[in-house]
């Protein structure tokens, strides 16, 4: 039987860990050969091996999606493979400046909170929270889009926010400022887009069990800080938010544009 994604090709940027794995490998589970866009080889190798095995097409596209050239050439060397582009799913990103989903520490949690406030934080480390959640976003989406508007082909656009685009917490502005950015890109580019055939949507999770959230779950303040925001009283999982985002790649939508949905456990109610 023919997947809901059958013989599509799709970017997934942050393939190779988290959310943005679980994404391709359901998309792969669905049909679709898929580009994986991230700065982590090894782990990026190991993605493209496990849609491989589910009888799909895939490459890996070394690229920090905050630098426009490498956006163009993920974009250029996914259509030279694959020959079109038909979904992009821009998942890359950082909960901090120094983050790193290889090695997900705690530093930031053990630093003096005060550091992090807006009144004292470092400008290159804010900085770098917004060329990677939010202009690497909106890179990669454009580069794709492009191409969509190039083949006439239309396509779907799916860009990760975070519960915490609604959400503020001391110490933690970049990020809720990036996400509540790419909330509002995500408005912005479905308007511009409307007339070529392309969606644009987005995801804002909640709390879900990736390398991100390992530095909060190892803590039982952050744990219980986490668990008091969200009704179901866990974590959700990778492969939920895989779900929404099939939703939002799949006919399923069709009649979805500038949307922001929350899998989230309750967190949002509104
Ligand atoms: N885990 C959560 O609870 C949660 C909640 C809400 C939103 N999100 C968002 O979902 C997305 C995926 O997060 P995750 O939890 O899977 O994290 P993760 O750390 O498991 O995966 C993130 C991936 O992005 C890659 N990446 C980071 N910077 C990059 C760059 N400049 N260029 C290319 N790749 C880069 C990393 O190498 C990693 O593979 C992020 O945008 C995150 O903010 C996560």
């Amino acid at each position: 039987m023919a997947g809901k994604l059958q013989d599509q090709v799709a970017i997934i940027t942050g393939g190779a860990s988290g959310i943005g794995e679980a994404i391709a490998l359901l998309f792969a589970a669905e049909g679709a050969h898929i580009a994986i866009a991230d700065l982590n080889e090894e782990s990026g190798a190991q993605t493209v091996s496990a849609v491989k095995a589910l009888d799909r097409d895939a490459i890996f596209v070394r690229t920090d999606t905050s630098s426009e050239e490498q956006c163009e050439a993920l974009a250029s060397a996914t259509v030279e493979h694959f020959g079109a582009i038909n979904i992009q799913v821009g998942a890359a990103g950082i909960s901090y400046s120094q983050y790193n989903s290889d090695n997900p520490t705690s530093a930031q949690l053990l630093a003096d909170p005060e550091a992090s406030f807006l009144i004292n934080a470092d400008l290159n480390a804010w900085q770098r929270v917004l060329d990677v959640n939010l202009t690497g976003v909106m890179l990669s989406a454009r580069a794709a889009a492009k191409r969509m508007i190039e083949s006439d082909s239309g396509g779907n656009i799916i860009n990760l926010a975070s519960i915490m685009a609604k959400v503020s917490r001391p110490g933690v502005a970049p990020y809720c400022v990036s996400k509540a950015g790419v909330w509002m890109l995500t408005k912005c580019l479905a308007m511009e887009l409307v007339g070529y055939n392309i969606r644009v949507n987005a995801i804002g999770p909640g709390f879900i069990e990736t390398p991100m959230t390992a530095p909060m779950r190892a803590f039982e303040s952050g744990s219980d800080w986490a668990m008091g925001l969200t009704p179901m009283g866990r974590f959700g999982t990778a492969e939920e938010v895989a779900k929404t985002a099939l939703f939002l790649a799949s006919d399923d939508s069709s009649f979805y544009t500038g949307k922001l949905l929350h899998p989230d456990g309750g967190v949002l109610t509104d």
